[in-house]
């Protein structure tokens, strides 16, 4: 790929855009709007499981109000009529600073929600990472995204590791490109939202979520369709048991307590590519991650869900990106949801971002095509961000980031 003009193809609504790519854009011109439909689509405790945060979603709303707050300065008088928004990240490129964050269940959203997730992002060459509970399996998202795949663990220390590290291979042995260890999960979240709703995975119809499927017929042709979601990455550990059920038991009993340092070590050894330890937010974590061998950190609050006081995510990236930006890849994640987005985050610190809702509400509203859409969102709104910032490509977004007053 080469640098293209700031407004390739055309700005919105563009006469003679392709067709059905026009058409999205004109029904979904950001993710709000993706994001409301997949609301009228999916039922009540489907939509919340994704949309909500931990306790009263106050550090959900930090990590929005913090990117809202996040100013631009502009620097005019370069040549911006060509802008490349391509990255290298843990020695490969991809198309934009930004991928898909892993996220788990995502199939209670919208059946098939990992695949096509997956195949989007490989469609639009950028990272796309495979949660450790997803509804796929780790086989399947390789060949789908052998060009794209990055692979998130969780760890079962309930056997000393050994599922962990069997999942370890199986990435490996997959393809995937870089491996993403979650530290910000010590004990499950309480998430109020959840509970209200009655959630429970595997779906138990109670007089509330039954009501809630039946204002969801699309949502509820599915489940008749495809089944409930399945935890598949664990079905070679569960005797033969294929039924979600039982993966959800395997998963909810074993997949508890935190993911320590030491835990961590045995991984680096066992991974031979790119490791990225996610959920920091404390420069001396980030700085621990690197002395032990991480190639990259994600500064993250997991989305806000997981402690409602922590800070949002890009107020805590400059201080980890200053620590440790010079020895390791510096990533971000958390209410990402605009091409501005990009330049804020890089403008602060990371090489590149992640989003997570964002992408799934793109799913969520319009199927396979309703993903491609959120990542050609980004590709025309960040080319247009890059040229307004008074950047030519990534490199002097970031120069321009170390050179602001702090
Ligand atoms: C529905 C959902 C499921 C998630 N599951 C996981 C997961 O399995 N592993 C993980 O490390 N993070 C998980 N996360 C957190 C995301 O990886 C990411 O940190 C967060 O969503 C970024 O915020 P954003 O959704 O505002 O972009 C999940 C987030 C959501 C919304």
């Amino acid at each position: 790929m080469t640098a293209t003009p700031a407004t390739a193809g055309g700005g919105w609504g563009a006469a003679g855009a392709n067709g059905r790519a026009a058409a999205l854009r004109r029904r979904y011109p950001t993710v709000d709007d993706l994001q409301r439909a997949a609301r009228r689509r999916a039922p009540r405790f489907a939509y919340d499981f994704v949309a909500g945060g931990v306790g009263d979603d106050l550090c959900l709303r930090r990590n929005r109000r913090a990117l809202d707050a996040a100013t631009i300065v502009p620097r005019w008088g370069r040549d911006v009529r060509a802008v490349d928004p391509r990255v290298r990240l843990f020695g490969r490129e991809y198309a934009l600073p930004v991928g898909v964050a892993p996220m788990g269940l995502a199939g209670l959203l919208r059946a098939g929600a990992d695949e096509a997730l997956a195949a989007a992002a490989q469609a639009a060459r950028i990272p796309y990472t495979y949660s450790s509970v997803g509804n796929s399996t780790i086989e399947r998202i390789g060949a789908i995204a052998p060009d794209v795949f990055w692979f998130q663990l969780y760890g079962v220390p309930a056997d000393g590791h050994r599922v962990s590290l069997d999942l370890v291979r199986r990435a490996e042995a997959a393809g995937a490109h870089a491996l993403l260890v979650t530290l910000d999960v010590p004990v499950r979240a309480k998430r109020s939202g959840d509970v209200r709703n009655g959630l429970s995975v595997p779906f138990r119809p109670r007089p509330r979520t039954v009501l809630d499927v039946l204002r969801a017929p699309a949502w509820a042709l599915d489940l008749v369709r495809h089944g409930q979601p399945r935890f598949g990455n664990f079905l070679p550990y569960v005797d033969g048991r294929s039924d979600a059920r039982t993966l959800a038991s395997y998963v909810y009993q074993r997949m508890v307590g935190p993911m320590t340092w030491e835990a961590l070590a045995r991984i680096r050894d066992a991974w031979p590519r790119a490791l990225v330890v996610k959920g920091l937010l404390h420069a001396d974590d980030a700085e621990r991650a690197v002395a032990l061998g991480a190639d990259g950190v994600l500064v993250s609050n997991h989305g806000g869900r997981q402690l409602d006081a922590a800070p949002a995510a890009l107020e805590a990236l400059p201080a980890i990106a200053a620590r440790v930006g010079a020895r390791a890849t510096v990533l971000m994640d958390g209410g990402i949801r605009h091409g501005i987005d990009l330049v804020r985050a890089l403008r602060a610190g990371a090489d590149a971002a992640l989003a997570g809702r964002a992408f799934l509400w793109g799913y969520g509203a319009a199927g396979h095509e309703g993903a491609a859409h959120v990542a050609d969102l980004f590709a025309e709104e960040f080319r247009i961000a890059l040229a307004q910032a008074g950047a030519a490509d990534v490199g002097a977004l970031r120069a321009d980031g170390r050179t602001l007053p702090v």
